[in-house]
């Protein structure tokens, strides 16, 4: 088939590097000149593992294209994939001018029968703007030519994109057209097996099903956010309590891991969104607003643990000559990706208690940078040389090469062999036989 996916982010581009991989033609299309240029030179504009040699691999073999050019992209394609940024608006909705810009000029430029496809994360009803704004350009060219509009949200993990892409739990298909579902489902079927299914429903109930699937996992973390709290008060172990009830059938392990509170992209830009659907439709999800607010308390906890630690009383300046060392800056490991990262309100809390900090982070200095500029230190590679004479190590993110450290160096390296871990990578009984004051999430280590 040939595709188009306009919006060449994480979503765009893996979605559209995985389409060529099951064979289709795909011109990737986004108006960052700088993003597209490097694509076409192999260059990503992301960290993402495992995408780069796809990327190469389908341009070289002349399956996957990059372009700025969205009038000849629609032209060639039979389905316009939508795959820009919904960012939240000043009032939390999510905003949707960039998915409504691309529907006007596809409008502008279609030539025949087009499925146009929302695979951004889009409020109820999108579909519908969508169809409206493609219906009245092709209005103004007085023109007349049939399209659908399809809702197929998209639930990969940064991190583990292509392999949440090509081997999906489902694939969700909101459609109103028997015909469109059919097309629909053939461009998928590489990607379906025994064990995973592609659900086709109404385009409203698959809209809603993105936003309801974030907000679901993003309650989890916060309910576990608040037992893991609760078992430090009382002296039990949340992992212990984890294993206790992820072996329920009805509950399961994942998405139950207590830290510093979700980040990225997407959980608190859709927790936030659902929230203002609710509040539109004069409902009060009380819920949603509870899971916001455990989560922004949560960003807290590993700083007050610090502040306890090195200076009880607290209050201003508590941690004034104190140098922390932090393991971990994105979001989550495996990406470069910064944005709405816990690491930002811990380091300028600490920034703002007087602590002096320095960072390490395998793939997301760089973007550390933007955000923090040279108010703290940062290194990519040798993760121990930031901690000579600090005072403590802060683990924020769980990047592989920090679960197996070398305790003997850490302990060595630091002014005091104190570590606030808020990943729960040790186990807080071994910590205090190798002779380091260990304070992690839920466990009274
Ligand atoms: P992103 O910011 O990484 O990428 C969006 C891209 O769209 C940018 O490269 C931007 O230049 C481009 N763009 C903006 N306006 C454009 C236009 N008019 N024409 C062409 N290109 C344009 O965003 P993302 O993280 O890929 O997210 C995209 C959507 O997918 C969001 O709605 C998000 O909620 C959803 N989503 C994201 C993830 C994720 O893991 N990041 C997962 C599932 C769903
Ligand atoms: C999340 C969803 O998992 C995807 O299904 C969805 O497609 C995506 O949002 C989206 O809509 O963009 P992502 O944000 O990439 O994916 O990463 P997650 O693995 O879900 O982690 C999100 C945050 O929750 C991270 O900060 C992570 O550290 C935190 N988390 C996750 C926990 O604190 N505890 C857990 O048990 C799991």
């Amino acid at each position: 088939m040939k595709i188009c996916v306009i919006g060449s982010g994480y979503v765009g581009l893996v979605a559209g590097t995985c389409f060529a991989e099951s064979g289709n033609t795909v011109i990737c299309v986004d108006v960052n000149q700088e993003k597209i240029e490097g694509l076409k030179e192999g260059i990503l504009p992301i960290y993402e593992p495992g995408l780069k040699e796809l990327v190469l691999r389908n341009s070289s073999e002349g399956r996957l294209f990059f372009s700025t050019d969205l009038a000849s992209a629609v032209k060639e394609s039979l389905i316009c994939f939508i795959a820009v940024g919904t960012p939240p608006g000043e009032d939390g909705s999510a905003d949707l001018q960039h998915v409504i810009a691309v529907a006007r000029e596809i409008g502008r430029n279609m030539d025949g029968f087009k499925i146009i496809v929302d695979k951004s994360t889009v409020p109820v009803g999108t579909a519908e703007k969508v169809r409206r704004a493609t219906q009245e350009e092709l209005d103004r060219r007085g023109v007349s030519h049939e399209f659908d509009v399809v809702s197929n949200p998209e639930f990969l993990k940064e991190g583990a994109a292509i392999d949440d892409f090509m081997k999906p739990d489902r694939v969700v298909i909101g459609a109103d057209n028997v015909r469109t579902a059919e097309i629909m489902k053939e461009l998928y079927s590489p990607f379906m097996r025994k064990t995973n299914r592609l659900i086709v429903m109404d385009v409203k109930s698959a809209e809603m099903t993105k936003y309801a699937a974030n907000a679901m996992l993003a309650t989890r973390i916060s309910f576990m956010n608040q037992i893991a709290n609760l078992c430090e008060r009382m002296g039990a172990d949340v992992a212990a309590v984890r294993e206790g009830i992820g072996s329920d059938s009805r509950i399961g392990y994942d998405f139950l891991f207590p830290g510093v509170g979700y980040g990225g992209s997407c959980f608190p830009k859709d927790v936030k969104a659902l929230i203002k659907t609710a509040d539109e439709c004069n409902y009060d999800f009380v819920l949603l607003n509870a899971v916001e607010e455990v989560n922004e308390r949560q960003k807290k906890v590993l700083v007050d643990k610090m502040v306890a630690h090195f200076s009880p009383g607290g209050g201003a300046g508590s941690l004034a000559g104190k140098t922390i060392a932090v393991w971990g800056l994105s979001f989550k490991p495996r990406t470069d990706d910064m944005r709405e990262a816990p690491s930002i309100v811990i380091i300028e809390s600490l920034l703002e208690l007087g602590a002096t900090v320095r960072a390490h982070d395998p793939e997301a200095v760089k973007e550390a940078k933007k955000i923090f500029g040279d108010r703290i230190t940062y290194t990519s590679t040798n993760q121990y040389e930031i901690l000579n004479g600090a005072d403590a190590l802060a683990i924020i993110t769980e990047w592989n090469e920090y679960r197996n450290p070398d305790f003997e160096r850490i302990g060595a390296s630091l002014s005091a062999p104190v570590i606030f871990d808020g990943r729960n990578l040790y186990n807080p009984r071994r910590m205090r036989d190798i002779g380091f004051t260990y304070h992690s999430i839920g466990r009274n280590g």
